[in-house]
């Protein structure tokens, strides 16, 4: 099928590739013309696993282009939405400008019978909204919403673990279901749940995922504050509570907490929007849950202090991770960084290192001292923190190589990823979040 797709970042530029990698005609369209040069190339514009190999066979197979110019929409069967909706800068709604913009240079172009398919994460009632402004082109709304994870988003597009599409009433909904369905054939075939709703309902199951992950963060996050007042270890708690099927250990982990482009914003803009419906009640914890989730930045900076004596100013502190979380460069609302400038805040001698995120970070926070190595950043360090649960840090850094590097013998876990015991016993003083 021909498809377009409008907006190029993480969620367009790894669906256009996705889409065309299982049989696909596909053009993506971004008003940047660097990241369109980019993918025009075959170069993906930032680090996903899988992702440049998908764009140059796209790319050079002839099925995958891209284009600053909305015109080349016109003639796909399906036109995607998936720009970006940012937190606005005046509060916590979802700001729309990127989604508005996105479907004013489509009109023009489409055809009666058209189908355009939103997957950004919206507003519950944007859906009802659009599918009015297109209805005079003949063309369909539906919503499509993604769940793919950073670090995991070809996986995630490709093999989904359901697909939910939201549907205008009647027979014009149910032939719209049906090219979806054609759409994402590969996965049907195996029987992944396709579930058919009304716009509302689609929309609202992205947002209350999402608001589920967060929260379950912040529970055990929670679970952790309480640990330390008591001398218990939210690990094992964690761990005990996980073995539940009801409950379940995935989304347990205590640490410095959820960051990136889609929960906190996501969290903030469902609440906001629940607040203009009426229904602000409902959705009042989900305050708390952000709460939560920014005391834990601080409680890593408290350790590192107190470990340190109660005083951080001039003193090296390596701090290992940059990125939202692994396998990702990205360092939207990333917990790591927020650590790092909170100690360099304190008049720390902070040295940061990841081993995809540096050049993004040192973009946005040229104040802070980068080290491209790891051991680089750990030589000369009194205190090692550990922000993001690298497999460089949490498998790879052995105590003993840490300790011929580092002048100091502290390292603090801000995401328990390491081996307590073995950091203990190479003679470090190491404290974790929520644990003795
Ligand atoms: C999330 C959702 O998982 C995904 O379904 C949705 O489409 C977009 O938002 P993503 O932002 O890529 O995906 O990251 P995710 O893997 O969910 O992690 C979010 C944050 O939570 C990270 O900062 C991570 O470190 C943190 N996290 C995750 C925890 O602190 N503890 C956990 O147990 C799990």
């Amino acid at each position: 099928m021909r498809l377009s797709v409008t907006g190029c970042g993480y969620l367009g530029a790894v669906h256009a590739a996705a889409m065309a990698s299982i049989g696909h005609e596909v053009v993506g369209i971004d008003v940047d013309v660097r990241k369109i040069d980019a993918l025009s190339r075959g170069d993906a514009p930032f680090f996903e696993p899988e992702l440049p190999e998908l764009l140059r066979a796209g790319v050079d197979g002839g099925t995958l282009r891209f284009s600053t110019d909305a015109a080349e929409a016109r003639g796909a069967a399906v036109h995607f939405i998936a720009v970006g909706t940012p937190q606005r800068k005046d509060g916590h709604a979802a700001d729309m400008t990127y989604i508005d913009a996105a479907v004013d240079a489509l009109l023009p172009h489409l055809q009666p019978g058209d189908i355009v398919a939103g997957k950004s994460t919206v507003p519950v009632g944007t859906a009802a909204r659009l599918a009015e402004l297109i209805a005079p082109t003949g063309a369909v709304l539906v919503w499509n919403p993604e769940f793919l994870r950073e670090g995991w988003a070809v996986v995630d597009t490709i093999s989904p673990d359901r697909l939910v599409v939201g549907v205008p009433a009647g027979p014009e909904g149910e032939r719209a279901a049906d090219v979806l369905r054609e759409v994402y054939r590969p996965a049907v075939e195996r029987e992944t749940p396709f579930l058919v709703s009304d716009y509302a309902t689609a929309e609202l199951v992205k947002i209350s995922a999402n608001a589920f992950l967060a929260t379950k963060i912040s529970f055990i996050n929670a679970m952790a504050e309480i640990a330390e007042v008591t001398g218990a270890d939210v690990t094992q708690l964690a761990d005990a509570i996980g073995h539940d099927a009801r409950i379940g250990r995935r989304f347990l982990s205590a640490g410095i907490g959820f960051g990136g482009g889609c929960l906190p914003k996501d969290i903030r803009a469902f609440a906001a929007r629940a607040e203009e419906l009426g229904r602000g009640e409902s959705v009042a914890f989900l305050r708390e849950v952000d709460a939560i989730n920014l005391r834990r930045r601080e409680r890593a900076v408290t350790l590192t202090r107190e470990a340190l004596g109660g005083d951080v100013v001039g003193k090296r502190v390596a701090v290992l991770g940059a990125a939202f979380k692994p396998h990702s460069d990205d360092i939207r609302d990333s917990p790591a960084l927020d650590v790092a400038v909170r100690l360099k805040g304190l008049g720390a001698d902070v040295v940061v290192t990841d081993p995809a995120a540096v050049e993004n970070a040192r973009r946005a926070h040229p104040q802070l001292a980068y080290a491209d190595a790891r051991d680089d950043a750990l030589r000369g360090a009194e205190a090692v923190v550990v922000v993001t649960e690298w497999d460089e840090y949490r498998r790879e850094l052995d105590p003993a190589h840490a300790s011929s590097l580092a002048t100091g013998r502290v390292v603090v876990d801000g995401r328990n990823c390491l081996d307590a015991d073995a950091w203990r016993a190479a003679g470090w003083d190491y404290r974790g979040l929520g644990r003795p």
